[in-house]
């Protein structure tokens, strides 16, 4: 996409963050800034996601797009670089299987112990209509 910058935010940048993922309601448990990649045009924060290391995988979490910027490939950005940057096979819990399948995601039944724990912490705190499913892209 034209004049997009994917990197890591400074650390206004990264309050700025804090305060989408509350406000869309993402996964804000243990978030720290080097986790995260994010996308701006003419210095202005469009959106973000993130990569946590868990002690067995690696999980692509906290992904979102301010409303105004979205469907324009925001999103699809700031995906294939947290893909490039993981060191292994990713995984990810989400509502939105279709968004991720043209990246190489694929649903799956069995899933690291954390990704069960994502899936716990959805289900029970980021009530949605929808179901969670887990995902996972082999590097
Ligand atoms: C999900 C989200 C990050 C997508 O970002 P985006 O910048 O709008 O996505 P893109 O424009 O890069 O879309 C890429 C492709 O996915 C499709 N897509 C976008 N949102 C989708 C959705 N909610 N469900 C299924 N497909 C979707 C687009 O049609 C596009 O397809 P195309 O390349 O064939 O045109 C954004 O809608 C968002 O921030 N939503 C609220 C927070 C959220 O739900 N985060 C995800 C948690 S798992």
């Amino acid at each position: 996409m034209h004049n997009l910058k994917l990197r890591t935010p400074s650390e206004p940048e990264f309050n700025e963050i804090c305060h989408c993922i509350s406000e869309f309601e993402l996964d804000n448990r243990e978030l720290q800034r080097e986790q995260f990649t994010a996308a701006f045009r003419d210095g202005q924060l469009l959106g973000f996601g993130r990569l946590r290391e868990h002690n067995d995988c690696t999980e692509l979490c906290s992904l979102g797009v301010i409303a105004k910027e979205r469907r324009k490939g925001i999103g699809k950005a700031i995906v294939s670089e947290l893909i490039r940057r993981a060191p292994a096979d990713v995984y990810l819990v989400c509502i939105i299987p279709g968004f991720f399948h043209p990246f190489g995601f694929r649903i799956v039944e069995k899933y690291p112990a954390a990704i069960g724990n994502k899936l716990n912490y959805c289900t029970s705190e980021l009530v949605v209509p929808e179901t969670y499913t887990a995902m996972r892209l082999r590097k």
